[in-house]
């Protein structure tokens, strides 16, 4: 490389850097001082559903039916209202060069709660994910999955930060010249304090004891050493529940190590390591496609399967056996959200069952196993 052009590279690499630190500076400002509040009006709660791309149609349609069945009352009583949301799909996304249109984002704004099937998100390019855009614009800044398997004894629950970490300038990294590239990961004391305090008033509310704080803070001195510097200020400020650091290799191991597994109770992960945890530890609980996750903010909830838009389902056929059990689990983290504690009860039984060897019904994916109808006929048959 030519001298000239190594100067020049650097100088635009610095001009874009340095928009990004103004940016995160503003935003980290914001987060420390806005405090919002919940539920714009006490009128009906407006539940957006999103079909999203992929399997996200189908197992949409099989949580439509769930919730006519369990909120008929509140439906016909006009107390709750289902919307559904069009236009966040990658045919549209990409037509409009957004990864969430102004008016699909109007209309998400316009709910309390969203309930969402998997979008597609491009690899490379510049589009950002429609659910990282989601999160940040309706800072939904925790993310909360819960992993459970009784006959092994693990009843997990992780927190995972939503908004920042190695996610919020993913789509933004720098390549200089034509042989370095750069991405940044943004850890503010903000954003980690409001994640730390969501885990363990969790904990304190739950009665667990231990809350896992899981970093690389042996690597990524800066940004995971805040983390787990404020989350441990702030787990001293809950008496009787243990703060312990972990590094995330070791916890990858863990997980699947069966004399240590079952003492965990709640995790405490940023952002990409929270991802890729929870998509390990929804392997133990019998696949992704058993495993829901919630987004939470002070205003807005979403909630979805933990999974993707398994486009090899599609491409091969397979969308009669795609696992509705996730977005199940979505639907019952969204009813106890919204203070439906005895139907939200209700339906985690059920799935309990359909998860149980009581259920006649295993759904693998694949032809052998049984058909997303069938396991879905069998949840609501318990629900009668
Ligand atoms: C998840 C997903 C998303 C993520 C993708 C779809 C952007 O894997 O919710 O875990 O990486 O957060
Ligand atoms: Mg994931």
């Amino acid at each position: 490389m030519i001298l000239k052009n190594r100067e020049e590279d650097i100088k635009a690499a610095v001009k874009d850097f340095e928009k990004l630190l103004r940016e995160q500076m503003d935003r980290a400002d914001k987060m420390g001082s806005e405090k919002s509040s919940g539920k714009a009006s006490d009128s009906a709660t407006v539940i957006g559903l999103i079909d999203g791309d992929g399997i996200g149609p189908i197992i949409m349609k099989e949580a439509r039916k769930l919730l006519e069945i369990m909120l008929s009352d509140e439906i016909n009583a006009g107390k709750v209202i289902l919307r559904d949301i069009k236009g966040l799909t990658i045919g549209n996304r990409k037509a409009q060069g957004k990864s969430v249109p102004d008016d699909v984002l109007d209309e998400i704004k316009s709910c309390d709660v969203l309930l969402k099937g998997p979008t597609e998100t491009p690899k490379g390019g510049t589009m950002e994910s429609a659910n990282v855009t989601l999160r940040r614009e309706l800072d939904l800044y925790a993310n909360v999955r819960p992993v459970a398997v009784p006959e092994l004894g693990i009843d997990w629950t992780f927190f995972r930060e939503n908004t920042e970490g190695e996610y919020v300038l993913g789509s933004r990294g720098i390549k200089i010249g034509e042989d370095l590239t750069m991405d940044f990961k943004v850890i503010t004391e903000a954003g980690t304090e409001r994640i730390a305090r969501a885990a363990f008033d969790f904990a304190k509310n739950n009665n667990k004891e231990r809350v896992a704080i899981v970093t690389k803070a042996n690597i990524m001195k800066k940004t995971d050493g805040m983390f787990s510097e404020v989350c441990n200020r702030v787990a001293a400020e809950y008496e009787g529940i243990k703060a312990e650091d972990w590094y995330v290799d070791i916890m990858a191991a863990n997980l699947v190590n069966p004399s240590i597994r079952s003492g965990f109770q709640v995790f405490l992960l940023p952002n990409l390591y929270g991802d890729i945890i929870t998509d390990e530890a929804a392997e133990i609980q019998g696949g992704v496609g058993t495993g829901g996750s919630a987004n939470i903010g002070d205003r807005y909830a979403m909630f979805e399967a933990i999974h993707g838009t398994a486009p090899r389902m599609i491409e091969d056929d397979l969308q009669d056996y795609v696992n509705p059990m996730s977005i199940f689990k979505a639907c019952e983290m969204m009813l106890r959200h919204l203070g439906m504690a005895e139907k939200a009860d209700k339906l985690r039984s059920a799935l309990n069952k359909a998860l149980s060897s009581e259920c006649p019904y295993k759904v693998t994916g694949f032809p052998e196993g049984s058909t997303c109808a069938e396991l879905t006929g069998y949840v609501f048959s318990q629900l009668a």
